[in-house]
């Protein structure tokens, strides 16, 4: 991630708010970040006031201090542009930065991330900024990354936003004829006459609420999702370009959030030198949920590592129950994160803020302001065994055999499109499958469509509801070279604009699946429909498919119900391939079984043999091969090494054979040859 000569170890620091303090306080921080081998810090994610006082006038002088002092500490420093809440002189002057939300309503100044992504002045005076932080501190050789802005997110429908939209979508189309017939206008009359006739799809036009947002218009909406993550990403780009001015050699990143649905952050990526993201799990969140997460964000970019930019030490302020991180937790959480291809393991924030929302989310340093707690001594002991590790992990990477394919466009379609059901979730039909292969300990690649498949054994789309122009031709090539394609109910139904493709579905992967999907049956929960295979009973639930096969060989049929013995599960020979079909959403149990002999038949297997609630992963660089060992479950675990190696943690040096326990949340990274 942070490829630099400046980077020899795991990054270790986070969000620092000095301009929240008076300076007397500054001199105790360095000496705790010592203390806690902190050697990264966040810097500038919230001064836009502070720098710029005013339209004409800016003020660097607290902002060259904290950054004189950083360096004399050895202190490296992640530099952010402090453009994600605008001034409130801004807000007062220029009302077109402010945001309109769904409902129509103009908002006032406030809140954060709250700039209008097309306001002519937001862009103006932000990249401003950023150029003039650029030129500043250009010469400071402790600046690791710039962090651009912060966590990007939501949405305007303001009438700027309305203007862009119209030239985006002239762009994109090119005639007002072809947009009324991508987004099929002559339903309900709705044809335009003219690009000015198009409307911001929110809740004064085509969007409603009745159980959740709905629209009358998928396609319109679609490209309102699309346009919005453009937008904002036309911002990103902007201080890019402006920061490179001045830098061309640091690296830029943003914080991202994980599978956060507004933006698509795999186009996002391709303009990001690397990615970083912030990991926030809910107290009951199960160890594949957050790997799920990781894996998304290494994903995005290829499989490269990425960084770990922020995290609570202890305890989020914005959680329906704060509840504490256990002790051992938010270190087997770093790790687990390093496991999935982290570079860096950072918290926000380092002290914490004494006003507003987030005085009571965890920091390095707490409110009592010293290095006695348990928080502390923890955060401590970690930053030693970082140091120990140094950077033998760093650019390491990760062979997986099977991918997933996740697509924004089709999350946003499959989810705006008014019905078959509101049970319908693409990142939890998604995860299932993730879930199924993460906890029997086999390697998984998020992919975008646009990536190349040749390397994997097999690759499951769940829920691919719009298979793209040319996709359905890329799986076609790949299962006829031999690969293995499984995909599942509610596939295939559109193209790129949410137009049903006609001859029956899944559409375009009729062919490659050998089936035909006459009807769909959506089950309120907790209803289900039954299944069998190889002896096990499993449940079908959310929708079932039923279909005809056309080629393909059943597995497994429904149990009850007028279409009891139509078949439930395929396979279908294509080429040198199989192509697997799963028609309905069952339980965990099912996944790990009919993935798990899957895999097996491919001669993919667990990167190791552990107990259950261990999770095994590995990563690979130049230096050797890293078996992350971490233990979630409540009791002790004993782990037998198929392979001699060394624990990059314990400095311990094992034999194959060897048994090792790993305690309640612990971890070892055991370092073996290639
Ligand atoms: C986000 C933000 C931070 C902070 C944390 C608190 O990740 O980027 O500024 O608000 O949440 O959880
Ligand atoms: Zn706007």
């Amino acid at each position: 991630m942070i490829e630099s000569s400046k980077v020899q170890k795991i990054l270790y620091g986070g969000d620092y708010n000095p301009e929240q303090w008076p300076e007397e306080i500054w001199e105790e921080d360095m000496r705790l970040f010592k203390l806690a081998h902190i050697d990264v810090v966040t810097l500038n994610v919230f001064s836009w006031a502070a720098l710029q006082p005013d339209e004409n006038t800016y003020d660097f002088s607290r902002l060259d201090k904290i950054m004189n002092m950083v360096r004399e500490n050895g202190l490296k420093v992640c530099m952010a542009t402090s453009t994600a809440a605008h001034p409130a002189w801004m807000a007062r002057k220029h009302p077109d930065i402010l945001r309109v939300e769904h409902n129509g309503m103009k908002r006032k100044f406030g809140s954060r991330h709250n700039s209008c992504p097309n306001s002519p002045t937001y862009r103006k005076y932000s990249v401003a900024l950023a150029e003039k932080l650029a030129e500043r501190y250009k010469d400071y050789d402790n600046i690791v990354a710039w962090h651009i802005s912060n966590e990007y997110g939501g949405e305007c429908y303001c009438e700027n936003c309305e203007k862009a939209f119209r030239s985006w979508l002239k762009e994109k189309y090119g005639t007002i004829d072809e947009l009324n017939r991508v987004w099929n206008m002559s339903f309900w009359g709705h044809t335009l006459y003219d690009f000015d006739d198009v409307v911001a799809p929110n809740m004064l036009s085509e969007e409603f609420e009745w159980d959740g947002i709905r629209t009358n218009f998928q396609g319109i909406s679609l490209d309102y999702s699309r346009f919005n993550s453009d937008s904002m990403l036309e911002c990103f780009k902007l201080e890019y370009e402006a920061v490179k001015k001045y830098t061309p050699d640091i690296p830029v990143t943003t914080n991202l959030m994980g599978s956060y649905k507004m933006l698509d952050y795999q186009k996002w990526a391709r303009s990001m030198d690397f990615i970083s993201w912030d990991n926030y799990p809910a107290y009951n969140a199960y160890p594949a949920q957050v790997a799920m997460q990781h894996d998304l964000m290494r994903g995005i970019k290829g499989g490269k590592p990425f960084a770990l930019m922020e995290q609570t030490p202890s305890v989020s302020n914005w959680h329906i129950y704060c509840k504490l991180k256990r002790p051992g937790v938010m270190r087997l959480w770093s790790y687990q994160a390093v496991a999935h291809g982290a570079d860096t393991v950072m918290f926000f924030q380092v002290r914490r803020s004494i006003g507003a929302c987030e005085k009571y989310h965890g920091a390095v340093i707490d409110h009592v302001g010293n290095e006695n707690t348990r928080v502390f001594r923890e955060i401590t002991a970690l930053g030693e065994e970082l140091d120990r590790i140094g950077n033998e992990t760093l650019g390491s990477r990760t062979d997986a055999k099977v991918a997933i394919v996740f697509d924004w466009d089709n999350w946003w379609a499959a989810e705006y499109s008014a019905g078959p059901s509101r049970l319908i979730d693409y990142c939890k039909e998604v995860g299932t499958y993730h879930r199924a292969l993460s906890e029997k300990n086999i390697s998984v690649d998020f992919v975008s469509v646009e990536d190349d498949l040749s390397s994997y054994r097999l690759v499951i789309a769940p829920l691919l509801y719009m298979c793209k122009d040319g996709f359905d031709e890329k799986i076609r090539e790949y299962v006829r070279n031999g690969g293995r394609f499984l995909t599942t109910f509610f596939s295939g139904y559109v193209e790129d604009h949410d137009l049903v493709v006609t001859g029956g579905y899944p559409g375009r992967l009729k062919d490659i699946l050998g089936i035909w999907v006459e009807e769909s049956d959506a089950l309120p929960e907790g209803e289900a429909n039954s299944f069998t295979y190889k002896g096990k009973n499993y449940p079908a639930a959310v929708l079932c498919d039923l279909l005809h096969l056309q080629g393909a060989e059943g597995l497994s049929s429904y149990e009850s119900d007028f279409y009891e013995g139509m078949p439930v599960l395929t396979c279908n020979r294509f080429g040198e391939g199989k192509a697997y079909y799963v028609a309905t959403h069952s339980s965990d149990e099912f996944y790990k079984h009919f993935l798990g002999e899957i895999c097996e038949e491919l001669d993919i297997h667990p990167v190791a043999e552990v107990p259950e609630d261990v999770e095994a992963t590995v990563r690979e660089n130049e230096k050797g091969s890293f078996l992350f060992l971490l233990n979630h479950g409540e009791k002790a675990a004993e782990i037998i090494l198929d392979r001699e190696g060394i624990d990059l943690i314990s400095g311990r040096s094992v034999q194959a054979g060897d048994s090792i326990t790993l305690e309640k949340t612990d971890v070892a990274i055991i370092k073996r040859n290639k």
